[in-house]
C-alpha cells in the first residue's frame, strides 16, 4: 500500500523504512530538513521518496501521524483535507517536557485528534513500544513468538490497514476496541517507557500478552 509519513523523525523515520522494505510505497515528510527526508528514503533501498505534508498524505492508503503533540495542528494543516484518509497516530499527547499527558482519564489524544479531522478515519498504534525496538522487532519478525501491539478504534476497515501495517512490522495486532480505549493505551505507552528508558537492560523493550486457558 502507499504509506505517507507526517513526521519523520523517531518513529515515523523508522516504521517508514520498515513499511518500505515491508514493500510499501512511503513518502517521508514533515522534518527540519529536506535532506533528512532524502536520505531516510535512499537509505530504505525500497520505495520511498521524500515529499510534502501534502504529497505524503494525498495518494496515501494510510497516513502514519508521528508528531510531538505541540506540533499535531501545524502538521495536519500543512497536510491539507485528509476526510476519508486511514490516520494511524502514534502520537502521545505530552506536555513540551515530555513528562506528562496533557489529556488523559476523561478523553485521550486519539479522541482529541478526531475533534480536529472528524471526517479522517483515525487508529491509534505503535504508541506502546519506545522506536529503538523497532528494527528488533522486525528482523526478528519469521521467528515463532512476536510481541504484541495494541491498537484501537472506531472504523473496522481501518484497523484492519492497521493490523496489517501492525503485522509488516513484526507485532501481533491486538484490537483493543474503540478509539476511546486510547485512554487506557496512552498511559500503557507511558509505562513502557518508564520499563524502557529507567528499567534495567534499555530500551528494546516490546511486551507480550498471553491468555492461559485451563
Ligand atoms: N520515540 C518513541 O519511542 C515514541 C514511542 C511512542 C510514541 N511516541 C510518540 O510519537 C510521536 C513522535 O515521536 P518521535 O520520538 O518520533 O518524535 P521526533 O523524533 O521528535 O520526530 C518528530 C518529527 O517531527 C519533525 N518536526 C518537529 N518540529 C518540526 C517543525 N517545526 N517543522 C517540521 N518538522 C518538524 C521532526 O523533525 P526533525 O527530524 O528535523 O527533528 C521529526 O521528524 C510523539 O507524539 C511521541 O510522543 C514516540
Amino acid at each position: 500500500m502507499r504509506v505517507g509519513i507526517l513526521g519523520s523523525g523517531l518513529m515515523g523515520g523508522k516504521l517508514g523504512t520498515i513499511f518500505a522494505r515491508a514493500g510499501h510505497e512511503v513518502v517521508f515528510s514533515y522534518a527540519r530538513s529536506e535532506h533528512k527526508l532524502k536520505s531516510l528514503a535512499r537509505d530504505t533501498k525500497g520505495k520511498a521518496k521524500p515529499g510534502t505534508p501534502p504529497e505524503a498524505a494525498q495518494e496515501a492508503d494510510a497516513v502514519l501521524l508521528a508528531v510531538h503533540w505541540s506540533r499535531i495542528d501545524d502538521v495536519l494543516k500543512q497536510a491539507g483535507d485528509l476526510s476519508g484518509k486511514v490516520i494511524v497516530t502514534c502520537s502521545l499527547p505530552m506536555n513540551d517536557d515530555n513528562t506528562e499527558l496533557v489529556v488523559a482519564h476523561t478523553s485521550s489524544g486519539a479522541e482529541e485528534l478526531v475533534k480536529k479531522i472528524p471526517k479522517a478515519r483515525v487508529v491509534s498504534a505503535f504508541n506502546t513500544v519506545p522506536s529503538e525496538v523497532l528494527f528488533g522487532v522486525y528482523e526478528a519478525k519469521r521467528k515463532a513468538m512476536r510481541p504484541s501491539l495494541v491498537y484501537c478504534g472506531d472504523d473496522s476497515s481501518s484497523k484492519r490497514v492497521a493490523a496489517q501495517l501492525i503485522r509488516d512490522v513484526g507485532f501481533d495486532p491486538v484490537d483493543a476496541g474503540p478509539l476511546r480505549i486510547a485512554r487506557y493505551t496512552e498511559p500503557f505507552a507511558l509505562l513502557v517507557g518508564q520499563l524502557a528508558y529507567e528499567g534495567k537492560g534499555g530500551p528494546e523493550l516490546a511486551y507480550w500478552f498471553k491468555r492461559f486457558r485451563k
